[in-house]
């Protein structure tokens, strides 16, 4: 697909760049102030945080660490099932260390919630979560989450690292995909 043909895909504009980047400014304040004088380990889920973790740490007036982990949510029901399959581990030991979890978007919260409990048994300092995006109304599993960019209506979004069928993440903004665009199926197979 050429990329200049994307507009038609797009039913409606939620962010801008601009929108986000103002957000996330906000959100690093608040992350520079709760974190003073402490060393922290930014741990992103492949592949949909990289955008959002690549803006934050830029704005970050701190040496942020920075580490992944890639997980694969197991069944072949094409929403999230909450038993997660870890696919690449971090390489960071977490014994001792404030660990921020930063995601794209909180949906079910099941993966996220599956995350947590994992990271915990490691035995970090401390453990917070970081989201660009939530849904509430998608909402299964409550997990706590500290910095919250926007909480969007229950809709299937596409740009600033939300892909549909890995197209779409390299939108600077964040737009509801078309549904004409998946009437074929569910976007989150
Ligand atoms: P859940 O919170 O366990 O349901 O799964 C969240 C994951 O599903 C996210 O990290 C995204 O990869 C994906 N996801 C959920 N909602 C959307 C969306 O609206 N657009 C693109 N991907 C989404
Ligand atoms: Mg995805």
């Amino acid at each position: 697909m050429e990329f200049s043909d994307i507009s038609a895909d797009i039913s409606e504009v939620l962010y801008t760049e601009e929108q986000l980047q103002s957000r996330l400014a906000e959100m690093a304040r608040e992350i520079e102030r709760d974190y003073a004088g402490k060393e922290v380990l930014i741990v992103g889920v492949l592949k949909g945080a990289v955008i959002v973790i690549s803006d934050l740490i830029r704005e970050l007036k701190f040496h942020a660490h920075i580490d992944f982990m890639a997980v694969s949510s197991y069944g072949a029901s094409t929403q999230s099932s909450g038993v997660v399959r870890i696919v690449k581990d971090l390489d960071a030991d977490l014994r001792g260390k404030h660990v921020l979890i930063v995601e794209d978007i909180i949906d079910s919260g099941l993966t996220l919630a599956w995350i947590v409990r994992n990271l915990e048994l490691r035995h970090p300092e401390s453990i917070e979560v970081c989201a660009m995006l939530r849904k509430p109304d998608a909402i299964v599993e409550d997990v706590r989450v500290k910095y919250v960019g926007f909480d969007i209506p229950n809709k299937f979004v596409v740009g600033y690292g939300l892909d549909y069928a890995e197209q779409y993440r390299n939108i600077r903004g964040v737009g509801v995909l078309n549904p004409s665009v998946y009437s074929d199926g569910d976007p989150h197979a």
